[in-house]
C-alpha cells in the first residue's frame, strides 16, 4: 500500500506531533509527514520536524492585518502539497470554510476532554482542564474527530477517559490526558492511512483491523 501524504498543523510545544512522528518513523502509520505548519513562530513543535528533516513551515498569524489573508496563506501552501491528511495537533486557529470544504473528511482534531463536554469557544489547552475540574467532573479524557465548520463538533473517531484525582490541577490532568491523547492521536492516524475509517453521518465506523 503506497503512503498518505500527511500535513500536520501545531501552534505549540508538539508533543502530539512527536507521537506522530515516531509512528510514522516506526512504520504503524501508513502515511509520511510531509509538512508541519505553525501558525505561530515560537512553536517548539517546529524544532521537533526540523529535527526530524520534516519540512517546517511558519505562517505567523499575527503578520495578517486580516484572518482572510492568513485563511489564502494556509489555503495555498497546503495545496502544493495536496495532503491526503491533515491533522490538528494543538493547532489554535480557525480553519475557513473554503479550507474545511476543500478537505472535507480528511482533516481531523484531537481535543482534551470528552467531547461533546468541554468544547467549542474559547475550550483549548489547559482552560479545558480548569473547566473540567471547576464543574465537578470525575471524568474527563480526550477525542479525535473530524473537523466540520464549527468548533468541536465533528463525528467522533475515537474517544479514551481519563479519572480526575482528588486535587487534580490542570497541570497534573492536562498530563495524564496528553499521554491518553498521544495513543489515540497515533491509533486515528493509523486507521486513516489504512483505509479504516468510514463515517456515515455523525457516526465513524471503525473496519475491523
Ligand atoms: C493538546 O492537549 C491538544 O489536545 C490541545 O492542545 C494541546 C497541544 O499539546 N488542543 C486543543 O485544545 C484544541 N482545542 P501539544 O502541542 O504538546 O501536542
Amino acid at each position: 500500500m503506497s503512503k498518505l501524504k500527511i500535513a500536520v498543523l501545531v501552534s505549540g510545544s508538539g508533543s502530539n506531533l512527536q507521537a506522530l512522528i515516531d509512528a510514522a518513523a516506526c512504520g504503524s502509520i501508513q502515511g509520511q509527514i510531509e509538512i508541519v505548519i505553525s501558525d505561530r513562530p515560537g512553536a517548539y513543535a517546529l524544532q521537533r520536524a526540523e529535527k526530524h528533516g520534516i519540512t517546517a513551515a511558519c505562517i505567523d498569524k499575527k503578520s495578517y492585518e486580516n484572518k482572510i489573508d492568513f485563511d489564502i496563506q494556509l489555503f495555498n501552501r497546503l495545496n502544493e502539497v495536496q495532503p491526503d491528511l491533515i491533522i490538528l495537533a494543538g493547532y489554535l486557529s480557525i480553519l475557513s470554510s473554503e479550507l474545511i470544504e476543500k478537505y472535507r473528511g480528511k482533516i481531523i482534531n484531537i481535543h482534551p476532554s470528552l467531547l461533546p463536554a468541554f468544547g467549542g469557544k474559547g475550550f483549548y489547552g489547559e482552560k479545558v482542564h480548569k473547566a473540567v475540574i471547576e464543574s465537578g467532573a470525575k471524568v474527563s479524557g480526550a477525542t479525535v474527530h473530524f473537523v466540520d465548520e464549527n468548533t468541536d463538533t465533528g463525528p467522533i473517531i475515537l474517544q479514551k477517559a481519563v479519572v480526575v484525582l482528588y486535587g487534580d490541577t490542570p497541570e497534573t490532568l492536562a498530563k495524564r490526558v496528553l499521554a491518553v491523547e498521544h495513543y489515540l492521536i497515533v491509533k486515528a492516524a493509523e486507521l486513516f492511512c489504512s483505509n479504516k475509517l468510514k463515517q456515515e453521518g455523525l457516526n465513524v465506523r471503525i473496519l475491523r483491523e
